[in-house]
Parts: structure tokens; sequence; C-alpha cells
């Protein structure tokens, strides 16, 4: 079957991707293509979290993934702060899109699923499993492995992995 769904005669559906993306692995771009195949657009929306201590901006983060995906127009990049649930209702997404690798992402996927669904049940969760070969990535030990001298090209994106060593080499 080729195309979108929408081209295939279905009305259009919109799933919304949310994440830290600091940075985007090829894990993340591995479900990307996944939700491609579902659904007509997917939205990437970058958590707005001044909690947490990234390593890059969010519109570095931003950029990234802008460059990453400056050839799939149905791939859309945005921000989001507050409610996951209420961001999907604002952009006019049913569905939240996220990756399990492993039994150990499942507990705490399965309490936000939940707790979405309970914020509102209109939007659903669909959860999607990563090619094995990236089972085992996460942003979190890209940047530790990258930091410490291991080449991360197999790992990130061509732009992440720009990123990263310029942050790097603009570091004293
Ligand atoms: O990449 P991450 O850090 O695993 O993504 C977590 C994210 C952004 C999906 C989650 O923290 C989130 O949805 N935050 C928005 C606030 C919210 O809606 N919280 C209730 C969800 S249970």
């Amino acid at each position: 079957m080729k195309g979108s769904p929408a081209s295939r005669g279905h009305r259009r559906s919109r799933a919304v991707y949310p994440g830290s993306f600091d940075p985007i692995t090829n894990g993340h771009v591995d479900i990307i293509e996944r939700g491609l195949k579902v659904f007509d657009e997917v939205i990437i929306a970058v958590l707005r979290n001044a909690e947490k201590r990234p390593l890059f901006s969010v519109d570095e983060r931003v950029a990234i993934i802008r460059e990453t995906y400056r050839r799939s127009p149905r791939v859309k990049v945005d921000t989001f702060s507050g409610l996951l649930v209420d961001y999907a209702v604002k952009v006019k997404a049913t569905v939240i899109v996220r990756g399990l690798r492993a039994i150990s992402d499942f507990e705490f996927e399965f309490q936000m699923a939940l707790m979405n669904r309970r914020l509102n049940p209109k939007i659903e969760t669909v959860f999607m499993m990563p090619a094995e070969r990236y089972s085992y990535i996460s942003s979190r030990l890209v940047k530790e492995v990258f930091e410490l001298g291991a080449p991360v090209t197999d790992l990130v994106p061509p732009a992440a992995e720009r990123l990263l060593r310029e942050k790097k080499a603009g570091r004293p």
C-alpha cells in the first residue's frame, strides 16, 4: 500500500509524538517513520520544561528536528507546555504516539496513558515498538557516550550529531 492513509480514501488523521528530544535519536526517528505509516500527519511536540536541565535549549532541539524532517511535509515540529491532552485538542490531534523500547518503559508509559485517558477520554494513546537495533538507545545515553568521546553517528540524525559536536567544541 503506497501513500498516506488519507490518500487511500480515509479521513485525515493527526497524531502528536511528544517528548523532551534532548536530542532526537534514531530511535525517535524509527517511531516517527512507523507513525507516518498509520497517520497522515505526525506533530513532533517538544515539551517546554523548565524543571529538567537539558543539554540543548528548546530552540536548538526544534532546529535539529526541523533540519532532520525538512523534506517530510507530513511531519510538523512544535513546542508545548501544560497538559499534553490539552495541546492535542488545540492542534486537532486525536492520538498520542509513544515508543516502547522495553518492558522497563512500560510501567511509566502505562500510567501516563491512563492518566491522559482520564484527563481526556477522546485522545487515544498508541504505543509503537522501534526496531530491535534501537531498543537500547536513549537521549541520555547518547549524551553520555558522546561526552566521553565515543562516536554517535549511528545513534542520532546528522543534525543532532553536528550540534553535539558544536556544543562540545564551544565549551571551555
Ligand atoms: O521524552 P519524555 O521526557 O519521556 O516525554 C515525557 C512527556 C513530554 C511525554 C510527558 O512529560 C508529558 O506529556 N508532559 C506534559 C505534561 C502532562 O500532560 N502531564 C500529564 C501526563 S500523564
